[in-house]
């Protein structure tokens, strides 16, 4: 298991190597939710003027169920896939009416909100409550096929399943949220895609079976359909 051996490394990775971005100011459940939205479509640099006029402009779970819808999307304006922005109100509609709008703190109640899907979840919940479930995007699914050179296709939802019991049971339990945003990160600016990751950086390069074999490129697999 080469990445439940890599735990304790990563989380002291993360904790030196972190980049300093608005919405890791303060862990509060209402931030990581919109930034994780938006950061799903869009790149972190291109993010950040969005994410403060939006806190700015709706800075609680109440002002966005009682934003008008024109004001809302005038926010994501730019964003693109504007369901999200619709989703994101009508959760935030739920959160007051089922939670008197305190973000909930179980797994199962965030993952059933409208919009929220595993990665969401697990990044809310870990990051703000440290419940250790896993957070996995595709940065998390290059690291991981990687690091165990794992050519399944990560287009299969059996794969990304198997990628997320995986991390579960890495996940270090005191650190859950900064293990999570340990993979994310690492997959943001050093395990890049295509033909730059940064092993020589890499708190990994040991452990990783991609980098020994010197392929790391080959990872991860994405059938077309
Ligand atoms: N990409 C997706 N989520 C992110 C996060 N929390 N920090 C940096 N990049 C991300
Ligand atoms: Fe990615 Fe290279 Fe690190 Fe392996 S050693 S996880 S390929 S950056």
């Amino acid at each position: 298991p080469v990445l439940k051996e890599s735990a304790g490394a990563l989380v002291e990775w993360y904790r030196a190597n972190k980049r300093e971005l608005p919405w890791r100011e303060r862990m509060d459940a209402y931030r990581v939710w919109i930034s994780e939205i938006m950061l799903q479509q869009t790149r972190v640099e291109a993010v950040k003027p969005y994410y403060e006029r939006f806190l700015k402009e709706l800075p609680d779970v109440r002002a966005l169920a009682e934003a008008p819808e024109d004001r809302l999307l005038k926010l994501w304006e730019g964003l693109g896939y504007y369901n999200r922005a619709r989703s994101l109100k009508e959760a935030a509609g739920e959160i007051v009416e089922k939670y008197g709008g305190k973000f909930p703190c179980e797994y199962d109640e965030i993952r059933a909100l409208k919009g929220i899907g595993n990665y969401t979840a697990g990044a809310i919940s870990s990051f703000v409550y440290n419940i250790p479930k896993p957070a996995v995007d595709g940065n998390v699914m290059r690291v991981v096929m990687r690091v165990t050179a794992d050519s399944a296709d990560i287009t299969k939802a059996s794969v990304r399943s198997g990628i997320e019991e995986m991390v579960e049971e890495a996940i270090p339990h005191e650190a859950a949220g900064d293990f999570n945003q340990s993979l994310i990160e690492l997959g943001a600016i050093v395990c890049l895609p295509n033909g730059e990751p940064k092993c020589a950086e890499c708190p990994l390069r040991d452990a990783c079976r991609a980098h020994a074999a010197g392929n790391e490129t080959d990872y991860p697999v994405k059938k077309k359909a």
